[in-house]
């Protein structure tokens, strides 16, 4: 870390003296109250309210040492599973599965590539069941260096052939797969006819304001209202209608040709479309290319509603929650019935977004959630040093957000999402990845996975640390109370640094997790949370590989004396990205996703593990793992 920032430059200690100002302003004024209540603050500024915390962790395993290496590990105490891996059968009668044959038309009826988000949702459907359900699996990407024999990442556009380009498109996507858990063991029901694959020609319609609008049609789609495909699925969500969020992040490195000659240049750079065409699509498929189709780059970067449980349904992509390189898309029924949508816009300086439905769910009749996402207001956050955060509604004709300033009409104010976010003056972030809701507490927990390109002058009270390597992760304070009472469609909110991550021994890091951090503990570059049902956060990261350590799943406290003091459970194979985590809704079953084992390698014959098959011959294959304690009991109790 040659170009750490120094942690006594004057930016950064006045952020830290406000934080410490305001931090004692919350503390006088809330202390009583419940939005902080049994809270103490995490970091060395505060490490005298926190004696003995390590002893009053809620978290009972011991802790797993870290080690980066072929194969995966986890907690003493703890079992895994590989539930389901790339290529995987999820359907009757295929061949065995061969990683150097693996061929388009039999990917679409297998187990996707990459995985990253998963969603358990129980069998049969409306129950709680937590022995039997659909795991709903996002297929991110591909990684071409490690699937095909002598093929670079550089080269992989220029040299795939139409052959190794359609498989792709078939690896990429989702996967919807029927497990069950025996003796425990989870498995694949490999006849179920509820399997499924969603892939980049599945047949989708596009609804909400930006649907049918002149920028959405394409040569092959005159109506702006029928798109095939998805692509570059990252994290999600689920609704309490019974149907699954996938996130569009970030498609423009599968889009070729030249965007500076497109009629919509402006907006293309904006979305960062560069016609690199990383996966060859633009040479066989006409629409991927720039040059002769521009307004198919308009018809991705959006949240896809997928029903799982009717294999014959229609995805859905919903432009009222915005376009952007959309991470997750949380849901959490607020307590008037109002769905609300928290996402975030994973690139260098983007925003965090809220959507708050215009009508309330009906939990009487769940079909009634069938268009709630889309019509209502999607909004902004701005983080002021006061540690107010103010969402700012994208509603045309209100500010800045009218024709003459570039937006005809909500259409537009959405398919041009981001510069409308500019135009309202929001808080640009570190990368926000995930972010998701403490069922205990109320809280919001947003994680900025780090920013290099982040200089001195770029600082901003969410946002403290220049060439933030590390990561950190900022929590959202509605009012109104804590769990359910919280109001999440509140204007106002109010917000702190919940962690700045990175090695807490390194000074110049400025690290603040929980003073009784382990050496095995601390991690960087935060990705994808979630919560388990007691209300402890678990991370799992994506980047610890930069400092030469394996990516994993740790478990923190967010209140009580063990506030932000985090424990490692499980750790990734060689290359490998920890994403995706999920629990059965009893917490005895942490699914998560390891993403792109030996993705590092330079070529397939270089991969430092064939993970988790370790077959001579045979690619490494992206899986999804199943982490259960040996008795039983919620992981982490
Ligand atoms: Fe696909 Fe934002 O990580
Ligand atoms: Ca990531
Ligand atoms: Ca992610």
């Amino acid at each position: 870390m040659a170009n750490a920032p120094s942690s006594s430059s004057p930016v950064i200690r006045d952020i830290i003296a406000a934080r410490v100002s305001r931090r004692e302003m919350l503390k006088g004024s809330l202390a009583s109250g419940a939005l902080i209540a049994g809270g103490s603050f995490v970091g060395s500024l505060f490490a005298g309210e926190t004696h003995a915390a390590a002893a009053l962790s809620t978290l009972g395993f011991p802790e797993l040492k870290r080690v980066y290496d072929k194969t995966h590990a986890a907690a003493e105490g703890y079992e895994t599973t590989i539930v389901a891996r790339w290529g995987d059968a999820l359907a009757t009668g295929l061949p065995e599965f061969d990683g150097n044959k693996a061929a388009a038309e039999e990917q679409e009826k297998r187990f996707g590539y990459n995985c990253d988000f998963i969603a358990f949702m129980p069998l049969p459907k409306g129950t709680v069941n937590s022995d039997h359900g659909l795991l709903c699996v996002n297929n991110e990407y591909i990684s071409p260096n490690v699937m095909f024999p002598g093929m670079t990442e550089d080269d992989a556009g220029k040299t795939m052939n139409k052959e190794q380009v359609d498989l792709g498109m078939a690896a990429m996507g989702h996967s919807i797969v029927e497990v069950m858990l025996k003796d425990g063991k989870w498995a694949i029901v490999e006849d179920s006819p509820l399997n499924r694959r969603i892939t980049a020609t599945t047949e989708m319609t596009l609804s909400g304001p930006a649907a049918g609008h002149a920028l959405m049609k394409t040569s092959a789609d005159a109506t702006g209202a029928k798109v095939f495909g998805t692509s570059y699925n990252c994290s999600g969500g689920f609704t309490p209608w019974g149907t699954v969020l996938t996130c569009e992040e970030g498609v423009s490195d599968i889009f070729g040709g030249d965007p500076k000659k497109a009629p919509i240049s402006d907006i293309l750079a904006r979305y960062a479309f560069d016609g690199s065409d990383i996966y060859g699509r633009a040479r066989f498929h006409d629409r991927f290319d720039l040059d002769k189709e521009p307004n198919e780059a308009n018809r991705f970067d959006w949240v896809v509603e997928i029903d799982p449980y009717d294999p014959q349904s229609t995805p859905v992509k919903r432009t009222a929650l915005g376009r952007m390189s959309h991470e997750a898309s949380t849901v959490v029924v607020n307590k008037d019935g109002r769905i609300v949508v928290y996402m975030g816009d994973d690139d260098y300086f983007e925003y965090i977004y809220r959507f708050v439905s215009s009508k309330a769910h009906d939990p009487a009749n769940p079909a009634s959630g069938k268009d709630l996402l889309d019509d209502g207001v999607l909004s902004v956050a701005r983080f002021d040093a006061d540690g107010t955060m103010i969402w700012l509604p994208l509603v045309h004709g209100q500010g800045k957000l009218t024709a003459e300033n570039g937006f005809a009409d909500q259409a537009e104010v959405l398919l041009k999402t981001r510069f409308a976010a500019d135009a309202l003056g929001a808080t640009p972030m570190d990368r926000p990845e995930d972010i998701e809701t403490n069922p205990v507490t109320g809280r919001v927990y947003a994680v900025m996975t780090k920013n290099k390109k982040r200089d001195q002058s770029k600082v901003n009270p969410a946002n403290t640390r220049p060439e933030n390597l590390w990561g950190h992760i900022v929590e959202l304070i509605p009012p109104g109370g804590r769990g359910t009472e919280a109001d999440h469609t509140a204007e106002k909110y109010q917000w702190d640094l919940f962690v700045l991550c990175g090695n807490p021994k390194e000074a110049a890091v400025g690290a603040t997790f929980h003073p009784d951090t382990s050496d095995n503990g601390w991690f960087v570059c935060p990705d994808n949370i979630t919560f388990d049902p007691a209300g402890r956060l678990w991370v799992a990261t994506d980047g610890a590989n930069d400092f030469d350590l394996p990516d994993g799943v740790y478990g923190v406290d967010t209140e009580g004396a063990a506030r932000g003091l985090p424990k490692l459970l499980f750790t990734c194979p060689h290359g490998a990205e920890a994403t995706g985590p999920c629990f059965t809704p009893d917490g005895t079953t942490l699914f998560l996703s390891v993403q792109h084992p030996a993705e590092d390698a330079e070529t397939l014959d270089k991969a430092a593990t064939l993970w988790p098959d370790f077959t001579d011959g045979q690619p490494p294959r992206p899986s999804v793992v199943a982490i259960r304690r040996k008795d039983g009991q919620p992981v982490g109790a």
